[in-house]
């Protein structure tokens, strides 16, 4: 689109000669020579910049700016006014003007002037778009769900995001710890700062301190150089401290450190640095228990606990699981270039009914999967994967089977219940069962659920990395 100016001042020849020399920059130029006849077309029809002169008859400049800023707040403005006016000049700016040019004017200051506020024009509509663009995908409107649990979740998180507390993120694998923290992040103050992650089950104990907090070369075998801790990256933005019930009691001493102080003290130095950090740290373990069990250290769990943020397992709020669907399947279907789907109605009831051990990324997987593989447009109850269809196949919840269940298919289904609840771990179901192990393998051949796996339950990308 071309940029657009308009041009008001009430000397005819000065609104040709401006006209001419804009429109040979490249720019498309109208001219209004009275007040009244500019701020008519500034209603109807869009500018990017206005250069209008404060000195005219009817109506001053700063009067027309005025009246320009109640309907469109963004619009570039530059006066024109003699040296005489320069006081006048200043309370254009404090209006709002974007900037002033002196009568008599030099032709290529006013084309520097121009140039100078489109371009930073320019500037600001893009870092906005981008700005956008980044929320898009850690926008609170992507975690989608409308049950009570996930809309009290929402609201809380919105507002914390406006505060710089510490906010720790409880809830099962896959309910999406990260996905919220993310968006926590991009709606704080710090969002223009980094968004670093770490994952403290999967950094080896004797690293972690290291990536955490950085060293100084030498301080160890193998630190050839100085390196920076991930605290230090994370300076001004937040720090997304994941399963922190995995860490040692002696890191927790220097999180603590973090916390209270705000410093940190790399590896092999003796001076502590200064970081400026928000903390959200997450855990799927029950850390009250561990600070029971004296694995987790009481005073950085209320440190930590400040704010804390519930994620509700799937199988508690069976309302999102058609939302999440949807969501998926759109979402899928664009990442996989196919036309449209659907999902059927008993697909869906099947989907409600399943227990999902791995939560919103187990159906994430599932709904790829079965977009991925159908055929046609509707994905049916036969496409979605055994272990889905199987609890009804067992007859708990199947509309054929007499009211009253057998004592059998009670048991039948009790037994997959708990074979997937311990991903097909036969040693483990078996003593939650209360039965021998062999007592087992002789049931799930009976109930030919002896090739049962359990749920496919999978991580993803655990290593540390910023953002
Ligand atoms: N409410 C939701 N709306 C949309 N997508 C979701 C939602 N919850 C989770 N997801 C998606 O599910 C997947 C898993 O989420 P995430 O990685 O945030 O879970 P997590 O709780 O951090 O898991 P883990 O404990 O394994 O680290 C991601 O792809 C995420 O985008
Ligand atoms: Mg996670």
């Amino acid at each position: 689109m071309p940029t657009r100016i308009l041009v008001i001042d009430d000397e005819e020849s000065m609104c040709n000669f401006m006209e001419i020399m804009l429109t040979k920059e490249g720019y498309q130029v109208d001219s209004a020579v009275s007040a009244p006849e500019g701020l008519s077309m500034l209603k109807s029809q869009s500018y990017d910049l206005v250069i209008s002169d404060l000195n005219m008859p009817e109506m001053s400049g700063i009067d027309v700016l005025r009246e320009a800023r109640s309907f469109n707040e963004d619009q570039d403005f530059i006066v024109i006014t003699a040296y005489a006016t320069a006081e006048t000049a200043v309370e254009a700016m404090k209006l709002g003007a974007s900037d002033y040019i002196f009568k008599p004017f030099n032709v290529d200051d006013v084309k520097l002037t121009v140039k100078k506020i489109l371009s930073r024009r320019r500037l600001m509509i893009e870092n906005d778009t981008l700005k956008k663009q980044l929320q898009g995908d850690n926008s609170f409107d992507n975690f989608i769900g409308a049950s009570e649990g996930v809309v009290k979740l929402k609201q809380l998180a919105r507002r914390v995001a406006a505060s710089d507390s510490t906010v720790l993120v409880l809830g099962e694998s896959g309910t999406g710890k990260d996905l919220i923290s993310k968006a926590i992040h991009h709606h704080s103050p710090r969002c223009g700062g980094q968004f670093v992650t770490i994952n403290c089950a999967a950094v080896p104990e004797q690293l972690l301190e290291s990536e955490l907090f950085g060293h100084k070369k030498g301080a160890f075998t193998g630190a050839v150089r100085d390196k920076e801790g991930l605290f230090k990256v994370a300076d001004g933005g937040t720090f997304f401290l994941d399963e922190v019930g995995n860490t040692s009691l002696a890191i927790q001493v220097k999180l603590l450190r973090v916390l209270e102080n705000k410093i940190i003290t790399p590896v092999g130095e003796t001076k502590p640095i200064e970081v400026d950090v928000r903390l959200i740290a997450a855990t799927n373990s029950d850390l009250e228990a561990d600070v029971k069990a004296g694995r987790f250290r009481a005073d950085l769990f209320y440190r930590l606990n400040v704010i804390p943020l519930h994620i509700p397992p799937l199988r508690e709020r069976q309302d999102d699981i058609k939302l999440l669907t949807d969501f998926f399947i759109k979402k899928f279907c664009r990442k996989l270039n196919s036309s449209p789907k659907q999902i059927s109605t008993e697909a869906i009831e099947l989907l409600e009914s399943y227990h999902w051990p791995g939560n919103v990324r187990e159906l994430e997987n599932t709904i790829e999967q079965a977009v991925l593989l159908v055929r046609g447009d509707t994905i049916n109850a036969s496409d979605l994967p055994e272990k889905i269809k199987s609890p009804q196949e067992i007859g708990l919840v199947q509309e054929t089977q007499p009211s009253t269940p057998t004592l059998e298919s009670i048991e039948k289904a009790y037994i997959h219940y708990v074979m997937s609840q311990t991903n097909g771990k036969k040693v483990k179901a078996a003593r939650i069962l209360g039965i021998d192990t062999s007592t087992l393998y002789r049931k799930l051949d009976r109930y030919g659920l002896k090739d049962f796996t359990g749920s496919d339950r999978s991580k993803r990308g655990k290593s540390a990395k910023s953002e």
